[in-house]
Parts: structure tokens; sequence; C-alpha cells
């Protein structure tokens, strides 16, 4: 009986290795800059998805350990390091999803825009590999300044003659996932039900919280609107200080961008009913590209969600308006910047 019962035990963890072993979808995840403050975490976090069957980390050094390291999770995907330039075609080939969190981050007293300079180039780079490698593939940008980098990202892809509107993100989700948690917290609500959407770009006031238009749907005092709309808007700034010196936000953000990567995943694996937020190319406004709940497809953004932009409120109104030559600014900076490299 004692061997019948180590048999059977045997049994049921070899088909919970199995499980846990096969694939359940076989997509290509690459992340560039996975050895710094989002990469790993954001690796680790993915490295936990069943839709990934391979999973290959690029940066310009450091790399190795950090796969060497999580290859040894009993989880299906398969970890591949690339260390540099001369690798990173090898990195991409046959890749559905890149995620790029390259570049610096902020230090107190900087603007993103601040970080430009040296971001810029990191992600004209990047994405004409991309573009020569996996051209089919979504691009996830989180390099900063967002607002400038994803039109630097859509003049690469122009030029290069692969371009397609619906597979290029600037990734917004921390501010629709840090408006849930302040949302929450404020008007004691479960979290699990909280959705604010966030609309305009990803620096300052471009960051705008619809409130109105929270689900469930909650009435706030202008007290309250003003002081959430503030702290939304200024998160990020909010983690820089706290880190005094060490970088920006890395936690909440590999947690933000390992969703919008699951949500990538299933809609590529056909699932009919995913939404995020994003900043993508756009018509709900005058501006070329503008962040706003997107539906995903298997060809990346199916439709936008122009309802949320309808029936503001005066305050919401006044905001967008107000944010409009500041967003315009930073993606024609991009788009120069592209253009005057090609
Ligand atoms: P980090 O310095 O900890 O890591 C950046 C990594 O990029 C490093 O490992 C570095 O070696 C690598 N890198 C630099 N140049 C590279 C290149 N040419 N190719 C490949 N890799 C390269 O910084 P972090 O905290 O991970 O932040 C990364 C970026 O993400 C910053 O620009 C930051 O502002 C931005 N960010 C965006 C959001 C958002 O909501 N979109 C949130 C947080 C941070
Ligand atoms: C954030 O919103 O946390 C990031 O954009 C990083 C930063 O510089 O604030």
């Amino acid at each position: 009986a004692l061997r019948a019962s180590f048999a059977s035990k045997a049994q049921n963890e070899n088909q919970n290795i199995q499980y846990h072993l096969q694939p359940q979808a076989s997509f290509k995840v690459a992340v560039l800059g996975a050895a710094g403050g989002i990469g790993q975490p954001l690796s680790l976090l993915i490295k936990m998805s069943p839709l990934i069957s391979d999973l290959h980390l690029y940066d310009i050094a450091n790399v190795k350990g950090v796969a060497a390291d999580l290859s040894h999770c009993n989880t299906p995907s398969q970890v591949k390091d690339f260390t540099g330039a001369s690798e990173l075609a090898n990195c991409l080939k046959g890749v559905n999803v890149v995620v790029i969190p390259a570049g610096v981050p902020r230090k107190p007293g900087m603007t993103r825009d601040d970080l430009f300079n040296i971001n810029a180039g990191i992600v004209r780079d990047l994405v004409t590999a991309v573009a020569d490698n996996c051209p089919g593939a979504f691009i996830h940008i989180i390099s900063n300044p967002v607002n400038s980098t994803v039109p630097i990202a859509a003049e690469v892809l122009k030029q290069k003659g692969v371009y397609d509107p619906s597979k290029l993100f600037g990734v917004t989700t921390l501010d629709v996932v840090r408006a849930n948690t302040f949302v929450a917290q404020k008007k004691n609500l479960k979290l699990i039900d909280v959705d604010v959407p966030v609309v305009g770009g990803h620096a300052g006031i471009t960051i705008l919280p619809l409130l109105s238009k929270t689900r469930p749907s909650v009435s706030f005092s202008d007290e309250e609107i003003e002081q959430l709309t503030v702290r939304i808007q200024n998160a990020g700034t909010e983690v820089v200080e706290a880190k005094a010196g060490a970088g920006s936000a890395t936690l909440s953000m590999a947690y933000a961008a390992a969703r919008f990567v699951e949500s990538s995943l299933r809609a590529l694996d056909g699932d009919g009913d995913v939404y995020e937020s994003a900043f993508v190319q756009s018509n709900l406004t005058d501006l070329p590209f503008f962040a706003s709940r997107v539906k995903l497809g298997r060809n990346g953004v199916e439709t936008l969600i122009p309802s949320d932009l309808q029936g503001l409120t005066e305050y919401e109104q006044k905001a967008l308006e107000a944010l409009k030559p500041e967003l315009k600014a930073s993606i024609e900076k991009g788009i120069a910047f592209a253009q005057k490299q090609a």
C-alpha cells in the first residue's frame, strides 16, 4: 500500500511538472533593457505567463546572470540572453511582442523630457532593429519621455516602410493602475472593481484622469477631484523623490507592463474581450498620438474608445485643452529628431 501511495504521489508530481513545462500557447516575447530596474522584475512577472514559449532578454550588460537566474523557474518559457548590439538581431527574430524599458530614469528635479537626449537615440536604434528583424511584432515602449519616444518609433518604422500604427504602443498602464489605486483608497472601494480612464500622454499635466468616468459610478467633491488629479499626475515624481536619486518607479511599472504584455498575448491568442489604455496613433483629438482606452485584437488596436472623451465635465474639458500644447510639442520634438537622423 505504501509503494502504491508513493507511485501515485510520483505520478501526480510528474503530471504537475508536465503541466508546468507544457506551454499552453507559444508566443515569443523580447525585453530590451532586461537587466534594468524595470527589466528584471518585468521579466520575472512575464516568466510566469503560460502564454509564452520563449523569453528573450537583451541588454548592453549584465543580462547573462539575470537570464541564468530566471531560467531556473519551472514555468513554461525558455529564457535566452543576448548581450550588446551584435546579438540584437538574433534576440528579435520571430518575436511576437517586444517590450522596451531600455534607457535612463529620472533623478529628483528632472522632468521626463530631460531624458530625451539619451533615450531618444536608444529607442531609435532599438526600433530600427525591430523593423529589420520582427516588423510584425507588437512594440511596447516604456522608455521616457513616452510622449516623444513613441513618435520617434513611428517615424523609424515609417522610414523602414513597416509602420503599422495598430501595433505601436506607449505603455501608460501605470497611470491607470495608479488612478485605480488612489481612487479606491480615497473612496473606500474594492480595488478589483475600480476602473478610471486616463487619457492624454505620460508626463505631468498631459496625464489626464477622467474621474467622472470612474466605474463603478462614484461622486467626488471638487476638492477631491483636484487632489486626486494632481496626485495621479505627480505619482511618478512621488516615487522619484522617495527613491532620492536611486531611479524612478520600477516595481509598480513592472507590474503594469506585465499586465499590458499579458493583455497583448491574450489578444494575440484570440480573446475577443481585451481592453487596455495606451498612447497610440489616434484620431480622437487633433493630436496625432493620444492615450486612451483601446480594444486589442490579433492585429493590435482594433478600435479606440471615443466614448471616454464624450460628455466630459468642465474641469476635464479645460484640462484636456490645457494639455494639448505640451503634448503636441513633445510629439513634434520626437518626429523632428527622427526625421533629422533619416
Ligand atoms: P535602469 O537604468 O534601471 O535600467 C535601464 C536598462 O536599460 C539598463 O539595464 C541599461 O543597461 C539598459 N540600456 C541602456 N541602453 C541600452 C541599449 N541601447 N539597449 C538595451 N538596453 C539598454 O532604468 P529603469 O528604472 O528600468 O527605467 C527605464 C526607463 O523606463 C526610463 O527611461 C524610465 O524613465 C522609464 N519608465 C517609464 C515608465 C512608464 O510609465 N512608461 C515608468 C517607469 C519608468
Ligand atoms: C513614472 O510615471 O513613474 C515613470 O514615467 C518614471 C518617471 O520618471 O516618473
